[in-house]
Parts: structure tokens; C-alpha cells; sequence
């Protein structure tokens, strides 16, 4: 049994809120170790250098939030987190610089408006992502936040699920592009439509298990099942319990449900997930794969309502100011219907705005610094929490990318989304496995007697979709600083070299990797190594 599977098993993590709510009085000296462990649990990590100030993680489902809400999210950033909050990959908010003293008064007020914190980090379901324009996007299968609503409700607090071996990450969405990456979750459950033999089309949806990102990527595999709407929990109860009942609890490297799936096969696993439900399922119909690469929801669309738009504005690197909340909310009352979304690119979406003030509504994100009218590299790119303040980074991320994407955007002339994914180490919590560019944070040598500096192993070619790949590591260990250049000297390339038929992803599927190298051209520091191609073995 590993520390963790202890900690866990001494008392259960939920269990550690009157502890949590005792520490706030006492002090962070008093608080007993292993209750840090506990404490993910109600979204609670140490923040870098663990000197007693801790991030916090909310929920938010389906991305989907009030004004109210994101008013509650602007009211802990100003009064409690230094005047910054970060949106996630998850679709969730993180605050830094909390204290132990503050913690139950923050928690309490996002309560108040229906937010929870509880799940969002730990060995128990994570929040359930969904698609941001769910309910307004013409092109969506169904709406399926509803579904996602009642999984969220089954997971919450729920005892039977909150010691699992490792965390879960789970989505449902309507979406007919696959936004929320249903591959790279331990559940994706996307909608479909059938026709039965009455000829009546029913709605449901498919179930793809075990993918998940990491230092071991694995796309998820489908089971061969079609599941009515009102089957959804069943099969998400059977699942996460089989997880439960069978995932690894000696090895925490191999213990998320991607190993299990791998080490039985999939038709074994979906055997075991027949056995434990009530009703049987029928086979899944072939229903298509998005093909398309890029599939997030920004800039001006219309609505499936008549004479509304959305309004998809991008916050590159994820971060925001106190103030620019309090203006998203305003600008979402004003010229919106009072709601909000997040995206797993780290945007912002405006929807049910009336096409006639879509223009002063884009002018009013402008001013607050919600771009609108931005390059097609800034709205795709993600950056995760990075050295700042995570206790695993190798590297500082969040001013980089900024510093990446504003290089790239004066350097290159390109009008096609290129996903850029910057890490701050292998476990890809900014999803760099799946970037156009993917870049995985290290530190690089520098001459004897001199300090290391930060450097970043350079991957491409990742998608998700039909033609789903992880990306091709070409280059290890180029200096921070060169990255910008290797990226805009490599799109360059690609904008003078490529076929009519090209987009980036064909492009780097064409070229071997030294072509690509080549392209980088990239000036290394005085006493690095000339790299070679890294060759880390990635797994599908
Ligand atoms: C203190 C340490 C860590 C911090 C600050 C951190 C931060 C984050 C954040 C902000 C996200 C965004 C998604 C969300 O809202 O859930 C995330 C997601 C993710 N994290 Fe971490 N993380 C940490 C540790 C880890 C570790 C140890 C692993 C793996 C062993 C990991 C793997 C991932 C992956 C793969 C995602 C991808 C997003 C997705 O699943 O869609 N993280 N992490
Ligand atoms: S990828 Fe690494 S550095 Fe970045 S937040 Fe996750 S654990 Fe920290």
C-alpha cells in the first residue's frame, strides 16, 4: 500500500473539513501532515515553497456559470488571492496565495452561490467538464448539460466514490466537434442520435474509458455500447466503481483507469461493465469522428436563437485581474443574459448577447482586455501554473507563453489556429501531448560553476479527433529563450512550404523529424549539447 492509500484509509479525506475549519483557528504550524494529502480533496494544495499559503481549485461544470457567481469568483480574487485567478483546462478556477484562516470564510461564500470545491482535486471524480456553448450552439447534437448536472450531483460528497486509487476525470457534452476532449478522459460521454426501429431518432450517448494525459499518454478506447440519457449514471456508477474496485493501489504511476483499461483490454473491460448494470445495453451504431483539429468556440457566432450571438473572448496564458472579473460579470449582465462560460482553452465565451449590441459588447471586452479580434495563435494558446507556483515545475510558464505568443504574432504571417501547449514538466496538466506545438518544460545545463537554465523539450503534431495523435518530440532542451524563435523560424517554414492541401498537422505529418529541426533553426546556448531528436517513446 503506497502513503497516500495510508492517509486515505486512516480517515476518509471528506471527512477533514471540521479539521480544516479547526486549523483556520489554530494556525497553519497546528496543521497535522497528512492532513495536507486531505485537503485536495476539498481543493486545497500547498502552494510553492510551502510556507503556508495554499491554491484553491472550484468546480465548475459544464463551464457553465452565473454573474453571480463569477461575481463570488471576483470577490475571493480581490479579498483573498492577491488580486489574480487563473482559468484551468478543466474549465474551473484556481486562486493562489490563500491562508489556512481564510479558507472556511472563502468556501463558505462560494457555497452561498452554489459553488463547490469539494472533488475538485484528489483521488475522487474531478469536476465534470461539458461544452461551453451548450444550449446555444446550432450545431450541437443536444444539450447536454442536464446529464452532466445529475453525474456532478451522484459525485458530489459522495462517499462511495471518494477514495478512489487515483483522480478521475470525467465529461459529457453535446457538442458535435468533441470540444471537451472526450479522448483524454478516464469517461467521455459524448451525445449521439440513433434511429430505432420505428423509425423514432432517440438520443443518448457514447461512452469512450481510459484515456488521460500525464508523463504516459493514452487516447481513451469506446465501448460498444449506445446509452440513453437516462442510463448515463449507471454506466458512470459502473465505471468509476470498477476503478474503484480494481485500479492499482500499490503504484501510483500506474494507477489511473488508462492503465487498467490497457493492462485487461477493452473488451474485457466493457464485459465487467455489462455484468455490474441492470438493463442491457445495445451495441453502439458507427457514428462518425469530428475530424476537424481545432475545436474551440471563439469569436462571434451566431446562436441557434434567433438574433443571438455569442461573443468567444480569449484570455491568453488563463490569468485575470480582480477587476477584469468584475467587468466580465457587468459586461455579461449588461449586454448578455446574466451567464457565463469557460473553456478548456483558457477563454471566456458571452453568450445570448442580441446581435444588435454584438459590437458594443465586443468593444466593452476589448477595453477590460478580453480580446475579441486576436491571431488565431493567441486564442489557442495554453499555458499551465508553472513555477510560480506549483511545486512540481521545472520552469516558469504563464509569462512565457505570453512572451511566445507576442513573438510569434509580429514574426509570422499565418491565419490558421495553431495550438500552442506550454508545461512547466511531463505531467501536462497545459495538455502538451495534444498541441500543435507542445512544449514540456526541463532545465538545461549551462557551462561548470553556472546555474541551469529553464529550457523546453519541443513536440508537434498532437490532435485529438478521428485522426487523434500524440505529439512527435523533435527537439530536447532548447533554452527558453530560443523557443519563440524555434517556433516562429518553424511556422515560417511551414507558411512558405506547405501544399495547397496542408494544414499544420498534415504538414508535420509529411516531414521527418530532422526536416523539422531543421526548420527551428534554433542558436543554443554556449555550453549546451548539441541535442539530437528526443525520441521519448509515447504510448497510444
Ligand atoms: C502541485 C501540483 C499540480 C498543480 C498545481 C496542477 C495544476 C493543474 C491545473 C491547473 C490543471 C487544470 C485542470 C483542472 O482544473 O483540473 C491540471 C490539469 C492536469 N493535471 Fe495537474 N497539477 C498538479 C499536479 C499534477 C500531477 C502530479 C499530474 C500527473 C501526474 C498532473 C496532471 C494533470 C493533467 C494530465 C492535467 C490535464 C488536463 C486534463 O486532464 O484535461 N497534475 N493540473
Ligand atoms: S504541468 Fe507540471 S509544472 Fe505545470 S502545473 Fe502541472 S505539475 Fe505543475
Amino acid at each position: 500500500m503506497n502513503e497516500n492509500e495510508r492517509i486515505k484509509q486512516e480517515k476518509n479525506p471528506l471527512d477533514v473539513w471540521e479539521d480544516l475549519v479547526r486549523y483556520s483557528k489554530s494556525g497553519f504550524e497546528s496543521i497535522d501532515p497528512d492532513d495536507f494529502l486531505r485537503m485536495r480533496w476539498y481543493g486545497l494544495y500547498q502552494q510553492k515553497p510551502n510556507d503556508g499559503h495554499f491554491m484553491l481549485r472550484i468546480k465548475v461544470p459544464s463551464g457553465d456559470l452565473s454573474t453571480e457567481q463569477l461575481r463570488t469568483v471576483a470577490d475571493v480574487t480581490r479579498l483573498y488571492a492577491r488580486g489574480i485567478t487563473d482559468i484551468t483546462t478543466r474549465q474551473n478556477f484556481q486562486f493562489h496565495w490563500l491562508t489556512i484562516q481564510d479558507v472556511p470564510d472563502i468556501l463558505n461564500r462560494f457555497a452561498q452561490v452554489g459553488i463547490s470545491a469539494s472533488g475538485a482535486c484528489g483521488d475522487i471524480p474531478r469536476n465534470v467538464t461539458g461544452c461551453p456553448v451548450a444550449g446555444i450552439d446550432p450545431n450541437e447534437v443536444f444539450d447536454a448539460r442536464p446529464e452532466a448536472e445529475i453525474i456532478h450531483q451522484m459525485f458530489l460528497d459522495n462517499r462511495e466514490y471518494s477514495d478512489l486509487p487515483r483522480k478521475f476525470k470525467t465529461t459529457v457534452a453535446g457538442c458535435g466537434q468533441h470540444c471537451s476532449q472526450p479522448e483524454i478522459n478516464d469517461i467521455g460521454a459524448t451525445a449521439v442520435r440513433r434511429i430505432r426501429a420505428n423509425g423514432e431518432v432517440e438520443e443518448g450517448f457514447q461512452i469512450r474509458v481510459g484515456g488521460g494525459l500525464s508523463a504516459r499518454p493514452f487516447f481513451a478506447k469506446r465501448l460498444n455500447m449506445f446509452v440513453p440519457k437516462d442510463r448515463l449514471p449507471s454506466v458512470f456508477h459502473a465505471i468509476v466503481t470498477i476503478f474503484r474496485d480494481h485500479g492499482n493501489r500499490e503504484n501510483r504511476k500506474a494507477a489511473r483507469l488508462k492503465f487498467l483499461v490497457n493492462e485487461w483490454g477493452i473488451e474485457r473491460f466493457e464485459e465487467e461493465v455489462r455484468s455490474r448494470l441492470d438493463w442491457r445495453p445495445d451495441f453502439a451504431d458507427d457514428w462518425p469522428e469530428p475530424r476537424k483539429n481545432f475545436r474551440d468556440h471563439v469569436g462571434i457566432h451566431a446562436q441557434k436563437q434567433e438574433g443571438l450571438s455569442w461573443i468567444g473572448a480569449t484570455v491568453l496564458s488563463g490569468r485575470l485581474n480582480d477587476s477584469q472579473v468584475y467587468e466580465a460579470a457587468r459586461i455579461a449582465d449588461e449586454f448578455g443574459g446574466g451567464n457565463i462560460r469557460t473553456t478548456n482553452q483558457q477563454n471566456l465565451i458571452f453568450p445570448d448577447i442580441p446581435n444588435a449590441r454584438v459590437e458594443a459588447a465586443a468593444k466593452a471586452l476589448e477595453a477590460a482586455g478580453l480580446q475579441v479580434n486576436v491571431s488565431p495563435i493567441r486564442r489557442a494558446a495554453v499555458a499551465c501554473t508553472g513555477n510560480e507556483f506549483c511545486n512540481l515545475a521545472l520552469t516558469e510558464t504563464k509569462r512565457l507563453i505570453v512572451e511566445i505568443v507576442e513573438h510569434v504574432e509580429g514574426a509570422v504571417a499565418i491565419n490558421e489556429p495553431i495550438r500552442i501547449n506550454l508545461n512547466g514538466c511531463p505531467n501536462s496538466c497545459g495538455q502538451h501531448h495534444i498541441g500543435d506545438i507542445g512544449l514540456q518544460g526541463c532545465l538545461v545545463k549551462q557551462g561548470p560553476g553556472k546555474p541551469p537554465v529553464d529550457g523546453y523539450d519541443i513536440s508537434l503534431g498532437g490532435r485529438l479527433g478521428a485522426d487523434s495523435k500524440f505529439v512527435r518530440p523533435i527537439r530536447r532542451k532548447v533554452p527558453a529563450t530560443e523557443v519563440k524563435h524555434a517556433i516562429a523560424n518553424l511556422l515560417n517554414g511551414y507558411v512558405e512550404q506547405r501544399e495547397d492541401e496542408d494544414d499544420f498537422a498534415d504538414f508535420v505529418d509529411r516531414h521527418s523529424d530532422d526536416e523539422l529541426a531543421t526548420l527551428m533553426r534554433v542558436t543554443f546556448a554556449e555550453g549546451v549539447p548539441t541535442p539530437v531528436p528526443a525520441g521519448i517513446p509515447v504510448e497510444v
